[in-house]
This record gives structure tokens, sequence and C-alpha cells, in this order.
């Protein structure tokens, strides 16, 4: 027997503006998500536009990724950006000291990056290098891709190649710098933080959004801290303060992608659940220094990190994707929407083969994981207004915060969307949903569904993929019946 579900959706309530960059990704010079991932060079036999893979390309604009955040991660600060420019066979062939050790030959740099957002349709987010990069290092940088006019950087942008400023507006001052990105304390971050950010200047009709690095997790301290020396109401020195939040239950053991029981599976959803609570925590604090929600928080890497598949590059963290992954993007997803107010980007880490990518590669095989489809069943709350989304819920494991049911909405033009997960493994839901505020006579559904360990590989491709499904309208309600362990996305107008 399925379980009765109520939900209730009141379109009048609106909660926030969800921001596209939401659905941002994360790509870093790491194992295979630059080189033999996204980038395989313009002598490759793939299909590639300027060493761009044209498949990675074609995906990313299906999903309408809106934002990609790049060199780095910890890679950002130890990236000097004048290595990646100019004729290829001069660019300084260096160590990639925090992953791997593999040589990095600069192949891929700022003209490329240019180059790949323009293609897919995204906007560029470059993290800058704080750690191990100076003031006028990063000002030039700014200089070099955003200025029109004469001066020393826009004119060797020109001699490199590129005529016109390009347009970039997220801007990240450092990475993890209470981490791999300089050790730093709050105060000495927070006083770094501002000399980088006030010499990166607005050039033209560029403006900068410029994000501060913010706590890693539950670090409350260091969000109090940036919040008190950033600015106040009406004079801030940053736009956004990241956060970044991997979903790993216990670090020490953190299991395979594919290999979990019950206990693995439950424990990794409860792990995703408490960005919520993060995100109300370090809100909290926020809303105390900046009730007008000025400044965003920015939830620029999240994502599952296991161990790395057996037989791979320790240094690369290449992981596979499962239905359990989709579970923790459907969970984390609907987190963000429903704190739209707060959060106006998030990243996932990472784009292509490394830890809960969306695309996986081997050779010229390209895969959509379980994650992308996810991206694929949510696009449409993209610019959407969340509005208010009840549902009845029970909890999975004893102990442990692990609701059976994840779910958000919004409106755009009209038309209601909701997304909503039966994150439980045993038991069907028969959902009937009130709707207030809207009186929809259409309803059309997608969902992504199947064993909890299915996952899509390159013998298999498309073993979990998004089909069709029935929803309806009956007396005024939505009737909906989602099987265990299943995503939907239902549009109502
Ligand atoms: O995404 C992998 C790494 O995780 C990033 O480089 C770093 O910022 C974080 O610790």
């Amino acid at each position: 027997m399925a379980k009765q579900i109520k939900m209730l959706i009141n379109t009048d309530d609106k909660q926030g503006h969800i921001n596209r960059e939401i659905y941002g990704n994360f790509s870093e010079h790491l194992g295979r998500c630059i080189y033999n991932g996204i980038y395989v060079g313009e002598d490759s036999d793939i299909l590639n536009i300027h060493g761009l893979r044209k498949d990675i390309i074609d995906a990313l604009k299906n999903i309408k990724l809106p934002v990609l955040r790049w060199p780095g991660g910890c890679f950002a600060d130890e990236y000097h950006w004048k290595d990646g420019i100019g004729d290829k066979n001069d660019r300084k062939k260096i160590i990639n000291t925090n992953w791997g050790g593999v040589v990095e030959d600069n192949s891929f740099g700022t003209h490329e990056f240019m180059e790949l957002c323009e293609l897919v349709g995204c906007e560029p987010y470059i993290a800058g290098n704080v750690g191990s990069g100076t003031v006028r290092e990063l000002s030039e940088w700014v200089e070099y891709m955003t200025f029109d006019g004469v001066s020393p950087m826009a004119d060797l942008r020109k001699k490199n190649g590129h005529e016109k400023a390009w347009k970039l507006k997220y801007l990240g001052i450092g990475n993890e710098n209470w981490g791999c990105g300089g050790h730093m304390t709050p105060e000495y971050y927070a006083d770094q933080y501002k000399q980088f950010a006030n010499f990166c200047k607005n050039y033209n009709d560029n403006k900068l959004y410029k994000i501060a690095c913010g706590p890693n997790a539950a670090d409350y301290n260091w969000t109090e801290v940036m919040m008190k020396k950033l600015g106040r109401p009406g004079e801030w020195f940053a736009d956004g303060l990241s956060l970044h939040f991997y979903t790993v239950p216990d670090w020490n053991n953190k299991g395979y992608a594919t290999e979990f029981d019950r206990d693995g599976y439950y424990d990794v959803l409860s792990a995703a659940g408490y960005i919520d609570e993060l995100i109300t925590r370090h809100s909290e604090i926020m809303n105390r220094y900046d009730p007008d929600g000025s400044v965003a928080l920015i939830v620029d890497e999240w994502g599952t990190w296991y161990d790395v598949e057996k037989g791979t590059n320790p240094g690369f963290l290449f992981q596979q994707n499962t239905m359990r992954d989709a579970m923790v993007a459907a969970i984390s997803l609907n987190s963000f929407n429903r704190h739209c107010k707060r959060v106006k980007m998030a990243n996932i880490a990472q784009a292509v083969n490394v830890l809960q990518a969306v695309i996986l590669t081997e050779g010229e095989m390209m895969i959509k994981t379980p994650t992308y489809h996810v991206f694929d069943l949510f696009k449409d709350h993209q610019d959407g207004d969340a509005v208010y989304c009840y549902s009845q819920n029970e909890n999975m494991k004893e102990g442990r915060n692990t609701p059976m049911i994840s779910s958000s909405a919004s409106v755009k033009d009209g038309v209601l969307t909701l997304t909503v997960a039966n994150c439980g493994l045993d038991d069907d839901v028969d959902i009937v949903c009130e709707l207030s505020g809207i009186a929809p006579s259409k309803a059309s559904a997608r969902i992504l569904t199947g064993d909890v360990h299915d996952h899509n590989t390159f013998d298999d491709p498309e073993k979990v993929f998004i089909s069709d499904y029935n929803a309806r309208i009956d007396d005024g309600k939505l009737k909906i019946k989602l099987p265990a362990c299943s995503v939907a996305e239902v549009r109502l107008s």
C-alpha cells in the first residue's frame, strides 16, 4: 500500500526570487575535469570547438547552465593567470601540487575558459588567487579581461587575439582561505579581502560582483567575523560570502559511490539535508548585520565526496554517480530554492569527471549522470519566484533527520513548477497537493527513478534517464504517485 502524503502549495505566498545561478557548476584544474574532460585540444579526434568538447558544451546548454566557476578550488590560490595566456608553446609547465602532482601545461587559460562560457551561454565566475598571488596580479587580471581602451593589460589581451574586453560579473577573492588557500584566520583574511577587492576595479560598464571566502560548513565564527568586518548596511565591501559544504557523513570512512547499504544511503541523505540547517544558521548571523539581504550566501562548492573509483589516481577525485547522488542533488537544490532570499548562487563540485560530476567521460564517450538529470528536472525553476510549499513528512532513520519527502515550488510566467523527491527506499507515496492562489487545468510531469544503486556506465549509458510521467488535476488538487527512490518535476498551468 502506498503511503498517503498531503502537500500544500500557496502561490500567493512568495518566498523570494530563484536566481538562475543557483543551478551553477564548478570546474577546476583537477583530475580530468579540464584536461581530458572539457578540454581535449584542437588536434583531438573528439569533436571539438577550439579544443572544447562539443558534446559537453551541448549537454551543459541543455541544462541551461547559468554560471561556471573556475579555475579552482585549491588550484585557484596557486594559479598565476599570466602562465595561461599567449602562444601555447611558450606557456609554462607547472606542478599541480594540490591534485596528484601532475604537469599543468597551462594550455587551458583565460581565453579558453571565456570561450567555453560563451559557447555554453553561461556567466564566467573567476576565483582569484589570494593565497600565493598579489594584489597587483589579481587587479591586472581584471584589467586584462574587462578593460576596453588603452592600458598595458588591455593591450596584452589584444596582442593575444582578443580585441574586445569580456564581460565578467562574478569574481571570487580567494578560495578556502581558512584551509588550502592560506590557513588564515577570519580576521586576517577579512583585511586581505578588502585590500584585494579594493584594487579590482569596475572598468567601462563592467560591474564586478565580488565574493569573499566564506565559512567551511559549520564555522559560524568565520561568518560572524566576516560580517562584522566587511562593512555595514548600505556600504558592503562584498556582494557575496561563499559557503562550502560536502555531503560526507564520515570523512574517515567515505566509502565508494556505488557500494553502500541502506544505512549508507540514509546517512548520506541525512548529511545532505544538513545543508538546510547550515544555510539557516549562517543566514541568521548575516541577517543580524545585513537585514536587507545585500550580501548573498554563495554555496560555491557542494556535493558528495566518496573514495575514488578503484584503480584511479587518488589525486583525481573521480567517482561514479548513482540514484543516491540524484537524491542528494534533489535535496540540495530544493533547499537552495527554499532559501533563495539569501542563497543567490550555488556551484556543484564539479562539472566533469570530478566528485559529484554531472558528466563523465572516457575517451570519446560521454555519459550524463543521474545528478545531471536532476539538474535537467529542476531547470524550470531558474528565474522563477519561490512559493510556499509544505509537505507532510516522515523520518526515514531513527536518530537522524532524514525526511522522506523533499520539495520546492516556484512560479514563472503563470506556470507552477514543483520538484519533489520520494527519498524512501520502500514505499510508493500517493501525493495529494492542495493548491491555493492558482487553479490550473493542465498537469505534466517528468520522473527519474530506479534502484538506488543504478548508475550510467559507458556500456550502459542510459540506464538512468528521465521519462514522461502522470500527474493529474482532480477536484482542484494535484495528484501524483511517486515510486520509492524517485525525483519528479511537475508543471501546472
Ligand atoms: O572540489 C575539490 C576541492 O574541495 C576544492 O579544490 C577545494 O576548494 C575543496 O576543498
